[in-house]
Protein backbone atom coordinates (compact mmCIF):
# COMPACT_ATOMS: atom_id res chain seq x y z
CA UNK A 1 0.00 0.00 0.00
CA UNK A 2 1.19 3.35 -0.63
CA UNK A 3 1.93 6.22 1.67
CA UNK A 4 -0.78 8.21 0.17
CA UNK A 5 -3.37 5.39 0.20
CA UNK A 6 -2.26 4.73 3.86
CA UNK A 7 -2.89 8.21 4.88
CA UNK A 8 -6.31 8.36 3.14
CA UNK A 9 -7.11 5.29 5.53
CA UNK A 10 -5.50 6.75 8.72
CA UNK A 11 -9.12 8.19 8.67
CA UNK A 12 -11.74 7.64 11.41
CA UNK A 13 -14.53 5.08 9.74
CA UNK A 14 -15.08 3.32 13.08
CA UNK A 15 -18.85 4.76 12.71
CA UNK A 16 -19.02 2.77 9.50
CA UNK A 17 -17.36 -0.28 10.79
CA UNK A 18 -18.79 -0.17 14.20
CA UNK A 19 -22.38 0.39 13.09
CA UNK A 20 -23.22 -2.36 10.73
CA UNK A 21 -25.55 -2.46 8.17
CA UNK A 22 -27.31 -5.89 8.15
CA UNK A 23 -31.19 -5.26 8.15
CA UNK A 24 -33.21 -3.22 6.20
CA UNK A 25 -34.08 -1.35 9.24
CA UNK A 26 -30.48 -0.65 10.05
CA UNK A 27 -30.35 0.96 6.49
CA UNK A 28 -33.46 3.25 7.46
CA UNK A 29 -31.98 4.03 11.06
CA UNK A 30 -28.64 5.12 8.81
CA UNK A 31 -30.88 6.82 6.41
CA UNK A 32 -32.57 8.85 9.04
CA UNK A 33 -29.25 10.05 10.60
CA UNK A 34 -28.66 13.48 10.40
CA UNK A 35 -25.59 14.99 10.60
CA UNK A 36 -23.40 17.64 9.32
CA UNK A 37 -22.28 14.99 6.75
CA UNK A 38 -25.05 12.97 5.93
CA UNK A 39 -27.43 14.07 3.49
CA UNK A 40 -31.11 15.62 4.65
CA UNK A 41 -34.26 16.75 3.23
CA UNK A 42 -35.08 20.12 2.87
CA UNK A 43 -38.20 22.36 3.21
CA UNK A 44 -38.27 26.21 2.24
CA UNK A 45 -40.69 28.92 1.68
CA UNK A 46 -42.66 28.12 -1.42
CA UNK A 47 -44.37 31.61 -2.15
CA UNK A 48 -40.71 32.67 -3.32
CA UNK A 49 -40.75 30.35 -6.36
CA UNK A 50 -44.56 31.25 -7.43
CA UNK A 51 -42.83 34.57 -7.80
CA UNK A 52 -39.50 33.32 -10.17
CA UNK A 53 -39.55 34.94 -13.84
CA UNK A 54 -37.76 33.07 -16.38
CA UNK A 55 -38.56 35.27 -18.83
CA UNK A 56 -35.08 36.85 -19.60
CA UNK A 57 -33.63 33.32 -20.44
CA UNK A 58 -37.08 32.17 -22.29
CA UNK A 59 -35.41 31.25 -25.20
CA UNK A 60 -32.73 28.46 -23.07
CA UNK A 61 -35.29 27.63 -20.97
CA UNK A 62 -37.66 26.40 -23.84
CA UNK A 63 -35.03 24.48 -25.39
CA UNK A 64 -34.15 23.10 -21.66
CA UNK A 65 -37.81 21.83 -21.34
CA UNK A 66 -38.13 20.15 -24.52
CA UNK A 67 -35.55 17.81 -23.63
CA UNK A 68 -37.31 16.94 -20.25
CA UNK A 69 -40.09 16.32 -22.06
CA UNK A 70 -38.40 14.57 -24.45
CA UNK A 71 -37.16 12.54 -21.53
CA UNK A 72 -34.41 10.42 -23.31
CA UNK A 73 -33.82 8.27 -20.17
CA UNK A 74 -37.31 7.14 -19.95
CA UNK A 75 -36.01 3.66 -20.53
CA UNK A 76 -32.68 4.13 -18.54
CA UNK A 77 -33.23 2.83 -15.38
CA UNK A 78 -34.18 -0.60 -15.96
CA UNK A 79 -31.38 -3.31 -15.10
CA UNK A 80 -30.42 -5.71 -18.07
CA UNK A 81 -30.42 -9.28 -17.91
CA UNK A 82 -26.62 -9.40 -16.97
CA UNK A 83 -27.08 -7.12 -13.66
CA UNK A 84 -28.04 -9.66 -11.98
CA UNK A 85 -25.33 -12.49 -13.08
CA UNK A 86 -23.07 -9.10 -12.38
CA UNK A 87 -24.23 -9.11 -9.05
CA UNK A 88 -24.25 -12.79 -7.93
CA UNK A 89 -20.21 -13.07 -9.46
CA UNK A 90 -19.10 -10.05 -8.27
CA UNK A 91 -20.45 -9.26 -4.73
CA UNK A 92 -19.21 -12.71 -2.85
CA UNK A 93 -15.46 -11.24 -4.13
CA UNK A 94 -16.12 -8.28 -1.72
CA UNK A 95 -14.15 -7.73 1.42
CA UNK A 96 -17.00 -7.53 4.50
CA UNK A 97 -15.19 -3.77 5.00
CA UNK A 98 -15.45 -2.89 1.22
CA UNK A 99 -19.18 -4.47 1.11
CA UNK A 100 -19.80 -2.14 4.32
CA UNK A 101 -18.44 1.29 2.55
CA UNK A 102 -20.62 0.43 -0.48
CA UNK A 103 -24.13 -0.34 0.99
CA UNK A 104 -22.87 3.13 2.95
CA UNK A 105 -22.91 4.60 -0.34
CA UNK A 106 -25.72 3.51 -1.66
CA UNK A 107 -27.73 4.78 1.30
CA UNK A 108 -26.00 8.06 1.13
CA UNK A 109 -26.82 7.85 -2.76
CA UNK A 110 -30.24 6.87 -2.30
CA UNK A 111 -30.85 9.61 0.20
CA UNK A 112 -29.72 12.25 -1.39
CA UNK A 113 -31.70 11.20 -4.51
CA UNK A 114 -34.71 10.93 -2.76
CA UNK A 115 -34.26 14.44 -0.68
CA UNK A 116 -34.62 15.87 -4.51
CA UNK A 117 -37.72 14.01 -5.02
CA UNK A 118 -39.55 14.96 -1.87
CA UNK A 119 -38.16 18.76 -2.47
CA UNK A 120 -39.13 18.95 -6.07
CA UNK A 121 -42.79 17.45 -5.40
CA UNK A 122 -43.27 19.72 -2.88
CA UNK A 123 -42.96 22.77 -4.60
CA UNK A 124 -44.57 21.31 -7.34
CA UNK A 125 -48.05 20.98 -5.17
CA UNK A 126 -47.54 24.48 -3.40
CA UNK A 127 -47.22 26.71 -6.47
CA UNK A 128 -49.05 28.09 -9.65
CA UNK A 129 -46.54 29.27 -11.07
CA UNK A 130 -46.35 27.42 -14.71
CA UNK A 131 -42.91 27.64 -15.56
CA UNK A 132 -41.56 26.16 -12.33
CA UNK A 133 -44.05 23.98 -11.79
CA UNK A 134 -43.56 22.14 -14.63
CA UNK A 135 -39.98 21.99 -13.94
CA UNK A 136 -40.50 20.80 -10.76
CA UNK A 137 -42.57 18.08 -12.10
CA UNK A 138 -40.18 16.47 -14.30
CA UNK A 139 -37.35 16.66 -11.97
CA UNK A 140 -39.09 15.01 -9.66
CA UNK A 141 -39.59 12.02 -12.29
CA UNK A 142 -35.91 11.58 -12.88
CA UNK A 143 -35.10 11.54 -9.13
CA UNK A 144 -38.03 9.34 -8.08
CA UNK A 145 -36.45 6.71 -10.97
CA UNK A 146 -33.04 7.61 -9.48
CA UNK A 147 -34.09 6.79 -6.33
CA UNK A 148 -35.92 3.75 -7.12
CA UNK A 149 -32.86 2.08 -9.11
CA UNK A 150 -30.68 2.82 -6.22
CA UNK A 151 -32.75 0.74 -3.83
CA UNK A 152 -33.17 -2.25 -6.19
CA UNK A 153 -29.61 -2.21 -5.27
CA UNK A 154 -29.82 -2.43 -1.78
CA UNK A 155 -32.37 -5.03 -2.50
CA UNK A 156 -29.95 -7.05 -3.59
CA UNK A 157 -28.66 -7.07 0.06
CA UNK A 158 -31.89 -7.41 1.65
CA UNK A 159 -31.25 -4.03 2.85
CA UNK A 160 -34.27 -1.89 1.06
CA UNK A 161 -35.38 1.37 2.57
CA UNK A 162 -39.31 1.56 2.74
CA UNK A 163 -39.18 5.23 0.95
CA UNK A 164 -42.99 6.68 2.33
CA UNK A 165 -41.58 5.43 6.06
CA UNK A 166 -38.49 7.82 5.84
CA UNK A 167 -40.14 10.56 3.75
CA UNK A 168 -42.67 10.43 7.33
CA UNK A 169 -39.89 9.87 9.95
CA UNK A 170 -36.43 11.98 8.72
CA UNK A 171 -36.30 15.79 9.98
CA UNK A 172 -36.83 18.27 7.63
CA UNK A 173 -34.44 21.03 7.46
CA UNK A 174 -35.76 24.92 5.87
CA UNK A 175 -33.52 26.60 4.12
CA UNK A 176 -34.61 30.13 2.81
CA UNK A 177 -35.53 29.78 -0.92
CA UNK A 178 -31.88 31.34 -2.16
CA UNK A 179 -29.87 28.84 -0.02
CA UNK A 180 -32.00 26.33 -1.65
CA UNK A 181 -31.25 27.57 -5.27
CA UNK A 182 -27.39 27.75 -4.41
CA UNK A 183 -27.16 24.35 -2.97
CA UNK A 184 -29.36 22.62 -5.01
CA UNK A 185 -27.05 23.47 -8.29
CA UNK A 186 -23.82 22.44 -6.29
CA UNK A 187 -25.20 19.21 -5.38
CA UNK A 188 -26.73 18.89 -8.95
CA UNK A 189 -23.81 19.57 -10.57
CA UNK A 190 -21.26 17.78 -8.40
CA UNK A 191 -23.61 14.91 -8.51
CA UNK A 192 -22.76 14.74 -12.59
CA UNK A 193 -19.06 15.24 -11.27
CA UNK A 194 -19.12 12.38 -9.19
CA UNK A 195 -20.46 9.90 -11.43
CA UNK A 196 -18.74 11.04 -14.48
CA UNK A 197 -15.65 10.85 -12.71
CA UNK A 198 -16.85 7.30 -11.06
CA UNK A 199 -17.74 6.06 -14.85
CA UNK A 200 -14.70 7.48 -16.58
CA UNK A 201 -12.25 5.55 -14.27
CA UNK A 202 -13.86 2.58 -14.55
CA UNK A 203 -14.44 3.13 -18.68
CA UNK A 204 -10.63 2.74 -18.36
CA UNK A 205 -10.46 0.00 -16.05
CA UNK A 206 -13.71 -2.26 -16.23
CA UNK A 207 -11.74 -4.90 -14.07
CA UNK A 208 -12.70 -2.52 -11.59
CA UNK A 209 -15.84 -2.37 -11.72
CA UNK A 210 -17.10 -4.33 -8.58
CA UNK A 211 -20.72 -3.63 -9.33
CA UNK A 212 -23.13 -3.34 -12.48
CA UNK A 213 -24.98 0.08 -11.19
CA UNK A 214 -21.81 1.84 -12.65
CA UNK A 215 -22.96 1.38 -16.19
CA UNK A 216 -25.47 2.91 -15.42
CA UNK A 217 -24.07 6.36 -14.57
CA UNK A 218 -23.25 7.93 -17.88
CA UNK A 219 -26.47 8.18 -18.75
CA UNK A 220 -27.64 8.38 -15.31
CA UNK A 221 -25.28 12.02 -15.00
CA UNK A 222 -26.85 13.70 -17.59
CA UNK A 223 -30.15 14.02 -15.63
CA UNK A 224 -28.27 15.32 -12.53
CA UNK A 225 -26.32 17.83 -15.27
CA UNK A 226 -29.83 18.99 -16.74
CA UNK A 227 -31.21 19.54 -13.37
CA UNK A 228 -28.30 21.70 -12.47
CA UNK A 229 -28.82 23.67 -15.77
CA UNK A 230 -32.47 24.56 -14.46
CA UNK A 231 -30.90 26.00 -11.51
CA UNK A 232 -28.65 28.12 -13.00
CA UNK A 233 -31.20 29.59 -15.67
CA UNK A 234 -33.26 30.43 -12.76
CA UNK A 235 -30.80 32.28 -11.22
CA UNK A 236 -29.37 33.82 -14.30
CA UNK A 237 -32.91 34.94 -14.48
CA UNK A 238 -32.62 36.49 -11.51
CA UNK A 239 -29.79 38.06 -11.19
CA UNK A 240 -29.47 39.74 -7.84
CA UNK A 241 -28.95 36.68 -6.63
CA UNK A 242 -25.81 36.29 -8.40
CA UNK A 243 -24.13 39.64 -7.06
CA UNK A 244 -23.25 41.99 -3.69
CA UNK A 245 -23.30 40.53 -0.34
CA UNK A 246 -24.90 37.19 -2.49
CA UNK A 247 -21.05 36.49 -4.24
CA UNK A 248 -20.04 35.65 -0.15
CA UNK A 249 -23.26 33.10 0.14
CA UNK A 250 -21.96 31.62 -2.60
CA UNK A 251 -18.56 31.08 -1.45
CA UNK A 252 -19.82 29.87 1.77
CA UNK A 253 -22.04 27.39 0.16
CA UNK A 254 -19.17 26.13 -2.75
CA UNK A 255 -16.90 25.77 0.48
CA UNK A 256 -19.80 24.18 2.69
CA UNK A 257 -20.79 21.40 -0.03
CA UNK A 258 -16.51 20.84 -1.37
CA UNK A 259 -15.54 20.20 2.42
CA UNK A 260 -18.49 18.32 3.47
CA UNK A 261 -18.11 16.04 0.18
CA UNK A 262 -14.33 15.67 1.10
CA UNK A 263 -14.76 14.90 4.78
CA UNK A 264 -17.53 11.79 3.98
CA UNK A 265 -15.56 10.64 1.36
CA UNK A 266 -12.42 9.88 3.18
CA UNK A 267 -14.45 8.18 5.16
CA UNK A 268 -14.95 5.32 2.34
CA UNK A 269 -10.84 5.05 1.14
CA UNK A 270 -11.94 1.31 0.29
CA UNK A 271 -14.22 2.12 -2.07
CA UNK A 272 -12.39 4.78 -4.17
CA UNK A 273 -9.21 1.78 -3.84
CA UNK A 274 -11.30 -0.48 -5.12
CA UNK A 275 -11.77 1.57 -8.16
CA UNK A 276 -8.41 2.29 -8.46
CA UNK A 277 -8.72 5.98 -7.08
CA UNK A 278 -7.53 7.81 -4.35
CA UNK A 279 -10.23 9.83 -2.09
CA UNK A 280 -8.16 12.68 -2.62
CA UNK A 281 -7.45 12.52 -6.25
CA UNK A 282 -11.41 11.68 -6.97
CA UNK A 283 -12.08 14.61 -4.96
CA UNK A 284 -10.24 17.09 -6.46
CA UNK A 285 -11.34 15.84 -10.18
CA UNK A 286 -14.66 16.45 -8.88
CA UNK A 287 -13.76 20.09 -7.71
CA UNK A 288 -12.27 20.78 -10.75
CA UNK A 289 -15.12 19.55 -13.12
CA UNK A 290 -17.51 21.09 -11.14
CA UNK A 291 -15.84 24.56 -10.36
CA UNK A 292 -15.70 24.12 -14.64
CA UNK A 293 -19.48 24.02 -15.11
CA UNK A 294 -20.54 26.55 -12.18
CA UNK A 295 -18.52 29.71 -13.67
CA UNK A 296 -22.26 29.77 -16.11
CA UNK A 297 -23.72 30.82 -12.89
CA UNK A 298 -21.29 32.12 -10.07
CA UNK A 299 -18.88 35.10 -10.95
CA UNK A 300 -16.39 33.45 -8.35
CA UNK A 301 -14.60 30.39 -7.85
CA UNK A 302 -12.59 28.91 -5.09
CA UNK A 303 -9.32 28.64 -5.81
CA UNK A 304 -8.71 24.76 -4.62
CA UNK A 305 -5.13 24.31 -5.70
CA UNK A 306 -4.08 27.25 -3.11
CA UNK A 307 -1.99 25.57 -0.11
CA UNK A 308 -4.45 26.87 2.42
CA UNK A 309 -7.29 24.92 0.60
CA UNK A 310 -5.65 22.17 0.31
CA UNK A 311 -4.10 21.92 3.78
CA UNK A 312 -7.44 22.54 5.38
CA UNK A 313 -9.21 20.02 3.54
CA UNK A 314 -6.88 17.52 5.14
CA UNK A 315 -7.58 19.15 8.12
CA UNK A 316 -10.85 18.98 8.38
CA UNK A 317 -10.60 15.48 7.64
CA UNK A 318 -8.70 15.08 11.01
CA UNK A 319 -10.69 16.85 13.08
CA UNK A 320 -13.72 15.26 12.09
CA UNK A 321 -11.80 11.65 13.23
CA UNK A 322 -11.41 13.14 16.10
CA UNK A 323 -14.54 14.44 16.76
CA UNK A 324 -15.75 11.11 15.69
CA UNK A 325 -13.35 9.50 18.34
CA UNK A 326 -14.35 12.04 21.24
CA UNK A 327 -18.20 11.13 20.20
CA UNK A 328 -17.83 7.53 21.03
CA UNK A 329 -15.55 7.76 24.06
CA UNK A 330 -18.58 10.07 25.85
CA UNK A 331 -18.38 11.51 29.36
CA UNK A 332 -17.78 15.20 30.24
CA UNK A 333 -14.05 13.97 28.41
CA UNK A 334 -15.63 12.92 25.23
CA UNK A 335 -17.85 16.07 25.22
CA UNK A 336 -15.23 18.53 26.25
CA UNK A 337 -12.93 17.51 23.67
CA UNK A 338 -16.11 17.36 20.75
CA UNK A 339 -16.79 21.19 21.45
CA UNK A 340 -12.80 21.79 21.31
CA UNK A 341 -12.71 20.18 17.62
CA UNK A 342 -15.84 22.33 16.80
CA UNK A 343 -14.59 25.21 17.75
CA UNK A 344 -10.87 24.07 15.77
CA UNK A 345 -12.94 22.90 12.72
CA UNK A 346 -14.85 26.13 12.30
CA UNK A 347 -11.47 27.99 12.21
CA UNK A 348 -10.39 26.22 9.27
CA UNK A 349 -13.00 26.20 7.92
CA UNK A 350 -13.05 30.35 8.51
CA UNK A 351 -9.16 30.25 7.06
CA UNK A 352 -10.47 29.05 3.94
CA UNK A 353 -13.33 30.84 3.43
CA UNK A 354 -10.37 33.83 3.33
CA UNK A 355 -8.69 32.38 0.38
CA UNK A 356 -8.65 34.59 -2.30
CA UNK A 357 -11.95 33.52 -4.77
CA UNK A 358 -11.02 34.14 -8.59
CA UNK A 359 -13.68 36.16 -10.30
CA UNK A 360 -14.88 36.42 -13.66
CA UNK A 361 -17.36 37.64 -15.66
CA UNK A 362 -20.68 35.73 -16.53
CA UNK A 363 -20.80 34.29 -20.18
CA UNK A 364 -24.10 35.85 -22.68
CA UNK A 365 -24.99 32.38 -23.05
CA UNK A 366 -25.65 30.33 -19.90
CA UNK A 367 -25.87 26.50 -20.66
CA UNK A 368 -23.46 24.46 -21.34
CA UNK A 369 -23.03 20.70 -21.95
CA UNK A 370 -22.11 17.52 -20.45
CA UNK A 371 -18.82 17.11 -22.00
CA UNK A 372 -16.68 15.52 -19.19
FE1 LIG B 1 -30.74 12.22 -9.27
FE1 LIG C 1 -30.81 15.57 -9.70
Amino acid sequence: MNAAIANDRNTDHVDLLMNKVESSADATARALVNTVLSPRFYTTRFEDFDRLNVEPVRAEWDAMMAEYEGDNNHDHFQRDAQFAEEVKQLMPQLSPELRQEFIDFLISSLTSEFSGCILYNEIRKNISNPDIRQLMTYMARDESRHAGFLNQSLKDFNLGIDLGGLKRSKKYTFFKPKYIYYATYLSEKIGYARYITIFRQLERHPDKRFHPIFRWFERWCNDEFRHGESFALIMRANPHLLSGLNRLWIRFFILAVYTTMYVRDHNRPLLHEAMGLRSSEYDYQVFRITSQICRQVFPVELDIDHPVMRAGMDKLVEISAAHQRAKSRGGLLGWASQAVHLVRATWTFGRMFLVPVKSHELPQQVRVSPVW
